[in-house]
């Protein structure tokens, strides 16, 4: 579904530049639930709004569901956006209409690309629990309640692929978990492939995968040792060390991320010395200069 490889995107105004995104690699299967954690600023939000359409890749290679998004036109973008992808934002106001009801709003996308189904917006708010509610406006309805709407907004043109950047970042842990398994239905139901930005890592037990991202690069990879295990399971096992193995990514051409703390505690800075024993590499600070001469 997603393939990104040497994904690089910079941000220039006037006279600085930010380069948000430094190569990055991601794929992820058609059907997947995935998790993208990561700290404010290391790039998440950039790479969902290109994943998205929304904004443009400087360099590298992003294709998604075939799409190659370096290279698409204009006009092929609109299409993209139309028919591939659904995006959710932690600030739902960016797509909902407040003086409409909840079903108007979902109707709303559907009018623009003149395709209304009034069946297929009732079903939608009815998936996300909402259909004693569909006829309130939508300042009538609680702050979680506004967030399924825009979740049924989102599959309002039945996308294959759903991103949602930080989806549960201003509600409360009830509401945050119906929002999960919200998605987890749809991912299962619908086969919608499902990609979640969030920087909270109780999340992150509720999804297959979890990719972190450091510094605009994907570091390490979380997967699930039991693909079987239940939602609940996974819920009472907590963290993502108990129920994720965790693994570094290495890249096509053998670049991986060291931690900065491992760096800094071994007190590697610049360069390091590399050895291989046959079984492991082990990577160590260089020996200072002086000792090399003598
Ligand atoms: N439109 C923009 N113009 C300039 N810099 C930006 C822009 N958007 C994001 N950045 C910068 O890119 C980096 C990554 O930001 P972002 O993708 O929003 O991170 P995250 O979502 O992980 O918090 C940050 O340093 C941020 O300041
Ligand atoms: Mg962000």
């Amino acid at each position: 579904m997603i393939q990104c490889e040497g994904l690089v995107k910079i941000f220039k105004s006037e006279d600085i530049e930010v380069v948000a995104l430094q190569g990055l690699n991601l794929s992820v299967e058609q059907g997947e639930m995935m998790a993208i954690i990561g700290n404010s600023g290391s790039g998440k939000s950039t790479l969902l709004n290109i994943l998205g359409g929304l904004d443009h890749p400087s360099a590298g290679q992003v294709s998604v569901g075939g799409w190659d998004l370096l290279k698409i036109q204009d006009d092929q973008l609109v299409e993209y956006k139309r028919n591939t992808v659904g995006f959710v934002w932690q600030n739902n106001a960016r797509n909902l209409l407040p003086y409409l009801t909840a079903l108007e709003n979902v109707e709303m996308p559907m009018l623009l690309t003149g395709k209304l189904d009034r069946a297929y917006a009732q079903e939608l708010l009815e998936r996300v629990g909402l259909k004693d509610r569909m006829h309130n406006k939508l300042h009538q309805l609680s702050g979680g309640e506004q967030q399924r709407v825009a979740i049924a907004i989102s599959l309002s043109n039945r996308p294959k692929l759903l991103l949602a950047d930080e989806p549960t970042g201003s509600v409360d842990t009830a509401t945050s978990d119906q929002i999960m398994q919200i998605f987890r239905q749809v991912n299962r139901e619908l086969g919608i492939t499902v990609v979640i930005v969030t920087h909270d890592l109780t999340l992150a037990g509720k999804v297959d995968r979890v990719v972190a991202i450091r510094d605009g690069l994907t570091s390490t990879e979380f997967v699930k040792r039991n693909p079987n295990l239940d939602l609940a399971a996974a819920e009472l096992a907590g963290g993502l060390q108990e129920v994720h193995e965790a693994f570094v990514v290495v890249d096509r051409v053998g670049r991986l991320q060291v931690p900065k703390e491992y760096l800094e505690s071994v007190g590697i800075s610049g360069r390091a010395s590399m050895e291989f024993d046959g079984e492991k590499i082990v990577i160590t600070a260089p020996k200072p200069l002086e000792e090399e001469q003598s």
